[in-house]
C-alpha cells in the first residue's frame, strides 16, 4: 500500500508521480517508470525487495563503474556561491580521480572545467584561491576565466591549432539554493529539473540567504554510500543516539526494551530520483513534520522539551540550529505560555521575534511545508540536506581516489545571515581531518561515524551477504541504488 495520490489532470503519471513520491509501510519496495529492469543488472548487484548486495559498497569494478558512469553523468554538489566572492575566485572539485575546477568568471558568472591542461594535461590547479588568469605550472599556458586560451609559449613552433581546439573544455554548472552544482555530460538535463521536487520544497527554507558558518572534512574507512547512508535514515536513533530521548536525564545509556517500543517512527519518502525522512512526528505512518513536535519524551513540561532539544542540537552538534533558536529556546523554557498554544509554537513566534528584531528576513512556514520537507533529504547521489528555519545541515560524501572502502565526508553547517550582510564577502574556511576523533564534531556526530568502520568491517564477513532494509524507514537508502541502477546499466 502507498500514499501515492491520483494525480491531477493535466499532468502525465510520471510528471505526478515524480512530484508525489512513495511513502510504503510495508510490501512495496518503491520503483518508478523508467528503472531499469533488474535482468539487466549482473546478479551480484541485483537490489531484491529491500535487499542491497554488499558488492554494490565493497567491489573494486562497482566503485569504477559508479565513477565511469554514475559520477560523470549526475550533477554533483561542488561548493557554495559564498566559496566564490569574487572575479577570479576558484575551488577545484575533486571525485574520485576526477578534478574539476570552478570559477567565478565574471560577477554574474560561474564556470566550471575539467582541471587538465591542453598542453600535456597537467593538474591545471589546486584546492581554492583567487587568480587573474589560469596558469598551468608546467610550462605557463594561460587561459582566460572564460576557458579561452590566452598565451602559449613558442606557439609557432606547435602544429597550427584553433583557438578553440586549445581552449579549456567546460564543465555543466547550476546554481540552486546557494549551491553551486556541475555536470561532467554535456547532454544533462538542466538542474531545477534534475532537483525536482527539492526546489519547489525547499523554497520556503530560503537557503540562498544562508552562508556557510563552518565546514569540516575527515577521512573515513568506509565506502562512501556507508557513510551517506548513516545520516538517510532515523531508525538508528533510539540504537545510536539514545541521549536524544533522554535530554532530561542527561544519559547516554542504551534504551530499554519499553524506551525503544515507544520510539518515534522515522518514515521516508522516495521520489524518482530524491529521498527523505521524517524523523520529528508521532508515530504515524503519514510521517508529518510539524514544528511544535520536538524530539525528547517524557518530560512533563513541553516548554523543556522543546527548549532542551533545540539547545542540545546546537550545542553538541553546531549546526541545523544557531543562536538565535538557542536564545529562543532559553525564553520558551520559563516563558508564560498561553492557554491551548502548543511549546512548539511559542517557540517559532519567540524565534521569530527574535531574527526580525536583530535584521533577519523571516518567511513563516506553513506545518504543510513543514511537513513535505521532512527532516533529511538525499540530493541524489551524494550530498544530504537537513533544512531548518534560518539554518541547514549539509553533508557530502565522496570515494577516496578509487578506493571502495575509503571516502571522504564533509559536513556543512549553513546559517541564516542577516540582510544587510547579503552582499558582504563572507569568509570561508575549511577544515579536514585525516582522523574525525580530531575534528570535535561532538557526540552525535561521532556516534554516527563510529557506526560506518563498524558496518564495514562487518559487511567484510563471509557470514554477510548485504543490507536488509525496512521497507518504511530506510527506503532511502535502496532508492539511492535504485536511481544509480539507471545510470550505471544504460549507455
Ligand atoms: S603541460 Fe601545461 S603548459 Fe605544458
Ligand atoms: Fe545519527
Amino acid at each position: 500500500m502507498t500514499t501515492t495520490q491520483a494525480p491531477p489532470t493535466g499532468q502525465s503519471p510520471q510528471e505526478e508521480q515524480s512530484r508525489t513520491g512513495q511513502t510504503p509501510l510495508k510490501g512495496q519496495t518503491p520503483r518508478f517508470d523508467g528503472d531499469v529492469d533488474p535482468e539487466r543488472v549482473p546478479e551480484e548487484y541485483r537490489l531484491a525487495r529491500a535487499f542491497v548486495p554488499k558488492a554494490r559498497y565493497l567491489s573494486q569494478e562497482f566503485l569504477d563503474l559508479e565513477l565511469e558512469k554514475l559520477f560523470k553523468r549526475s550533477w554533483l554538489m561542488a561548493c557554495r556561491v559564498e566559496e566564490l566572492h569574487g572575479v577570479g575566485s576558484f575551488v577545484e572539485y575533486e571525485i574520485g580521480s576526477h578534478s574539476i575546477l570552478v570559477v567565478r568568471e565574471a560577477k554574474n558568472s560561474i564556470r566550471a572545467y575539467f582541471n587538465a591542461c591542453r598542453h600535456r594535461g597537467t593538474r591545471l590547479t589546486r584546492g581554492r584561491g583567487r587568480v587573474g588568469s589560469i596558469i598551468c605550472p608546467f610550462h605557463g599556458w594561460r587561459w582566460n576565466l572564460d576557458g579561452s586560451i590566452r598565451l602559449v609559449l613558442d606557439r609557432e613552433e606547435f602544429v597550427e591549432r584553433s583557438d578553440d581546439d586549445l581552449g579549456l573544455v567546460s564543465v555543466q554548472v547550476g546554481v540552486w539554493g546557494g549551491f553551486v552544482f556541475i555536470n561532467m555530460d554535456p547532454h544533462a538535463m538542466p538542474l531545477l529539473d534534475y532537483l525536482d521536487p527539492i526546489v519547489r520544497i525547499f523554497e520556503p527554507f530560503q537557503l540562498e540567504n544562508m552562508r556557510i558558518r563552518w565546514t569540516k572534512e575527515v577521512v573515513l574507512e568506509c565506502n562512501w554510500k556507508t557513510a551517506l547512508d548513516g545520516f538517510l535514515e532515523a531508525y538508528h536513533v533510539a540504537g545510536t543516539h539514545p541521549q536524544l530521548h533522554r535530554l532530561d536525564k542527561g544519559n547516554t545509556n542504551i534504551l530499554s526494551l519499553k524506551e525503544m517500543e515507544n520510539r518515534r517512527w522515522a518514515p521516508t519518502t522516495t521520489y524518482e530520483r530524491h529521498a527523505h525522512y521524517s524523523s520529528i512526528g508521532e508515530k504515524n505512518p503519514d510521517g508529518v513534520k510539524d514544528p511544535t513536535d520536538r524530539l525528547t519524551e517524557g518530560l512533563q513540561d513541553e516548554r523543556l522539551s522543546v527548549g532542551l532539544s533545540v539547545q542540545y542540537i546546537f550545542d553538541d552538534m553546531r549546526g541545523l540550529e544557531n543562536d538565535r533558536s538557542w536564545r529562543a529556546a532559553e525564553q520558551l523554557k520559563t516563558a508564560d505560555v498561553p492557554d491551548g498554544v502548543p511549546a512548539g509554537r511559542y517557540f517559532l513566534e519567540l524565534y521569530k521575534q527574535l531574527c526580525i528584531s536583530e535584521g533577519y528576513e523571516w518567511n513563516d512556514i506553513t506545518p504543510e511545508q513543514w511537513g513535505e520537507a521532512g527532516t533529511a533529504w538525499n540530493v541524489f547521489p551524494n550530498t544530504i540536506v537537513l533544512p531548518n528555519q534560518g539554518s541547514a545541515l549539509v553533508y557530502r560524501a565522496r570515494p577516496y581516489l578509487n578506493d571502495p572502502n575509503k571516502c571522504t565526508f564533509e559536513v556543512f553547517a549553513l546559517d541564516q545571515i542577516p540582510i544587510a550582510d547579503y552582499d558582504k564577502k563572507h569568509e570561508v574556511n575549511p577544515e579536514f581531518y585525516e582522523d574525525y576523533r580530531e575534528a570535535d564534531l561532538g557526540v552525535v556526530f561521532s556516534q554516527d561515524l563510529m557506526n560506518a568502520k563498524e558496518v564495514t568491517v562487518g559487511m567484510h564477513s563471509p557470514s554477510y551477504d548485504g543490507h536488509r532494509l525496512s521497507e518504511h524507514q530506510e527506503m532511502t537508502i535502496y532508492n539511492m541504488h535504485r536511481v544509480a541502477d539507471r545510470y550505471l546499466w544504460t549507455d
